[in-house]
């Protein structure tokens, strides 16, 4: 075990119609006008738009709309939100929606209260002050919802980059997990690719032990095998989205990673090159990487693969396990080769030089060089 702080600040308001609390929890933090940060439609359909304006008046709170958050949200429409912000001065952000909402609005809320460009904060400056961000989850999958992580796509340079800060923290997230009935079928998977994702990160790269973290990660990983196997044909049972949105938001609020060390997000790394340049979904990028990264790394690190075969699936043997999860991927009808997502093997080189930057950033340059992203990629093919 080694030594950590562990301190999350976002409190979490779980629950059938708890939505209905936002406008109470705005007044408790002394908030009374807030930029309402949207996607594209799904909470217009849904009615809980309407629904959360209504909270909103019934509280007395000034709201400014900010609608069109795209999946894989983009730099420029958080320009533009940031401008907003400032200029109808908003006390805090409110985000409606899923991870791309959530992430949007988290720099939206850095941008607020900074003199210079959004972008910045993406590439080399830490972000040291947001507006509070309060947050309604549509989508379970990312854990945005409880942690200081928020990730944008820069169009123009096909750089999609995460900032990371304890200033973004939520201050309030609210997950009910009846709205998250309405997720359509393939994000509903790429939720359940993404949520296992973030905790095999950490699993595999780790340094040996401690085992209570490796427990944490297998029941995480085996709620979300077992819940998205109901909610994949029966989208409204309750208790399957409720465990699932809970264990996706442990899976990446910290918890897991506390007491370990030395490790690592590669599959990210190479993922958000995927969805930078191709704009595939995060969930689909990564159900094509995981399973090339695992035959690259399993070479020179068998020991958790084995025991990962073992826990998991009851299987015995380093690629067992890894065979069993492409399958069960393939249960999900997610792309788990290049080809699937009609990504040409001829692009493997630009990927990986594009995920190599990423990489030099994150601190890990120099265990995965352009020639190494490139073997594993090609196990993709
Ligand atoms: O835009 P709308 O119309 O709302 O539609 C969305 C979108 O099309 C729809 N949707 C969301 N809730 C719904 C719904 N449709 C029907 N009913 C509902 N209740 O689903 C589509 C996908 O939404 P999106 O927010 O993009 O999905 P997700 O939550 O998976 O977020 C993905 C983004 O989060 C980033 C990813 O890279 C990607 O950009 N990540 C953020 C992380 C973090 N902040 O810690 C970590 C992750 O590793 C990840 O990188
Ligand atoms: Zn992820």
């Amino acid at each position: 075990m080694f030594d950590f702080e562990f301190h999350n600040p976002t409190r979490i308001i779980f629950g059938k119609g708890k939505e209905s609390a936002i406008g109470a929890e705005l007044r408790r933090g002394k908030i009374r006008k807030v930029l309402l940060v949207y996607g594209s439609s799904s909470t217009k359909r849904t009615g809980l738009l309407d629904r959360v304006l209504g909270h909103l008046s019934e509280s007395s709170i000034q709201v400014v709309q900010y609608g069109g958050v795209v999946s894989n949200p983009l730099l420029s429409h958080t320009r533009r939100g940031v401008e907003i912000a400032k200029s109808e001065k908003v006390d805090a952000v409110l985000a409606v929606g899923g991870g791309s909402v959530l992430d949007e609005g988290k720099a939206i809320a850095v941008g607020a209260l900074a003199d210079d460009d959004i972008w910045n904060y993406f590439i080399n400056k830490n972000p040291e002050a947001a507006l509070p961000i309060y947050a309604i989850l549509t989508l379970a999958a990312t854990g945005s919802e409880m942690n200081g992580t928020a990730v944008v796509t820069n169009e123009e340079t096909k750089q999609k980059y995460p900032i990371k800060s304890p200033a973004i923290y939520p201050t309030v997230s609210i997950l009910n997990p009846e709205l998250t009935f309405t997720v359509p079928p393939d994000y509903s998977a790429y939720a359940a690719v993404d949520a296992i994702a973030h905790v095999i990160e950490g699993y595999f790269s780790k340094a040996a032990g401690p085992v209570l973290q490796d427990r944490f990660v297998e029941s995480i990983i085996k709620t979300v095998m077992e819940t998205s196997r109901i909610f994949m044909v029966e989208p409204d049972n309750y208790n399957a989205r409720a465990e699932f949105m809970w264990a996706a938001t442990l899976a990446l609020n910290g918890l897991t990673l506390t007491g370990v060390e030395g490790f690592s997000f590669p599959n990210h790394m190479i993922e958000h090159s995927l969805s930078a340049i191709y704009n595939i979904a995060h969930g689909a990028g990564l159900a094509i990487v995981i399973p090339a990264w695992m035959k690259w790394y399993s070479r020179n690190h068998a020991g958790q693969f084995e025991r990962f075969s073992q826990e998991i699936f009851g299987l015995s043997g380093v690629g067992a396990g890894i065979e069993a999860l492409e399958q069960w991927y393939r249960g999900l009808k997610v792309p788990v080769r290049l080809g699937d997502a009609n990504i040409p093997a001829t692009d493997i080189d630009m990927i990986a030089a594009n995920a190599h930057e990423l990489g030099v950033r994150w601190g890990i340059g120099d265990e995965y060089p352009v020639s190494a992203i490139v073997e594993i990629l090609k196990f993709a093919v």
